[in-house]
């Protein structure tokens, strides 16, 4: 089975087919991320516009190289450098950009529910690049790309989500996919930042940072996402970097684990410098799967899946 939808708002809605088909598309297009000319004709006369309402690097970075690589127009909006400070409207901004014949947006919002909101009001493909704490669809398929690259496969893995999960749009996406693709999820992190129930979705929680990161093939660990809490979790940093953080001795427990973050990392918080940088990290190729995967979603959603070229 192809991919045959209009938008990509959430890994909720795929079925275990589609995400597959995204990721062997995007494995496809990573080969062209390597010539010597990183450009295909794939999407040339299309136009992809980044409608951020939140700040990101790696996201509208790698969208905008991805448009650019398949030869799509790609424009990026600011909404601090818009009319939305003047008082319009997201529809009426998303009517006024779509009057200029443009075919594919891709939106971050710091609302969950935007992104789809948009999607319903506009003939455009939406791609959705971070809603609130909802999702964050193409990081949970670079995540994917990344773990079979390094571990071959993805079935049958243990995969350790640590730290923040309940502000977390990265773990959320990776809780709907990863069980699909028949990967055991384990959560673990502060009670205050874990949901209070997962049973229905197949994930086990942890009590304890060694349970949780014991025998995993992944760790991956999460940022605390101060934006999206309205109070105070814990009773400081120093104390979280000591109770849930990664560290050396902690990660000696699973010799070949591979580690993992979406970014931004606070470095001697959620993980220490050390590990950040050893030779178990992946956190640079994940970002390099982000290029290939978001050449993928651009491309499935702005050709009906003619062939690479
Ligand atoms: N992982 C991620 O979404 O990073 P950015 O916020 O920099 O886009």
């Amino acid at each position: 089975m192809s991919y045959s939808r209009k938008d990509l708002i959430g890994m909720i809605d795929l079925s275990k087919e589609e995400i597959l088909h995204l990721l062997d598309t995007a494995e496809k297009f990573r080969e062209i991320n390597h010539r010597d000319v990183k450009k295909v004709p794939t999407l040339k006369g299309k136009t992809v516009v980044n409608l951020f309402f939140e700040n990101s690097t790696r996201t509208r970075t790698s969208f905008e190289i991805a448009g650019k690589r398949l030869s799509a127009d790609t424009v990026n909006f600011s909404a601090s450098a818009s009319s939305t400070a003047k008082g319009e409207t997201l529809i009426d901004t998303v009517h006024n950009i779509e009057a200029m014949s443009t075919d594919i947006f891709v939106v971050r919002h710091a609302y969950s529910g935007a992104v789809k909101f948009i999607a319903e009001n506009t003939k455009a493909s939406v791609v959705n690049a971070g809603d609130g704490l909802n999702e964050h669809p193409t990081q949970s398929l670079l995540d994917m790309l990344t773990i079979k690259q390094h571990k071959g496969r993805l079935e049958g893995l243990n995969v350790a989500i640590i730290g923040d999960i309940t502000h977390s749009r990265v773990a959320r996406s990776n809780i709907w996919a990863m069980p699909r693709l028949g990967i055991n999820l384990r959560l673990f992190g502060p009670k205050t930042m874990l949901p209070l129930c997962t049973d229905p979705f197949g994930v086990k929680i942890c009590g304890n940072m060694e349970e949780a990161v014991e025998g995993a093939d992944v760790i991956m660990t999460l940022r605390i996402q101060r934006e999206r809490q309205g109070k105070l979790l814990i009773p400081s940093v120093k104390e979280y970097a000591r109770y849930f953080g990664l560290n050396a001795a902690r990660l000696r427990l699973s010799n070949n684990a591979i580690v993992m973050h979406p970014g931004p990392i606070n470095r001697g918080v959620e993980i220490s410098s050390e590990i950040a940088d050893c030779g178990q990290s992946v956190i640079l190729p994940q970002v390099e799967s982000g290029v290939a995967v978001r050449m993928a979603v651009l491309y499935t959603l702005g050709t009906g899946q003619r062939g690479i070229e």
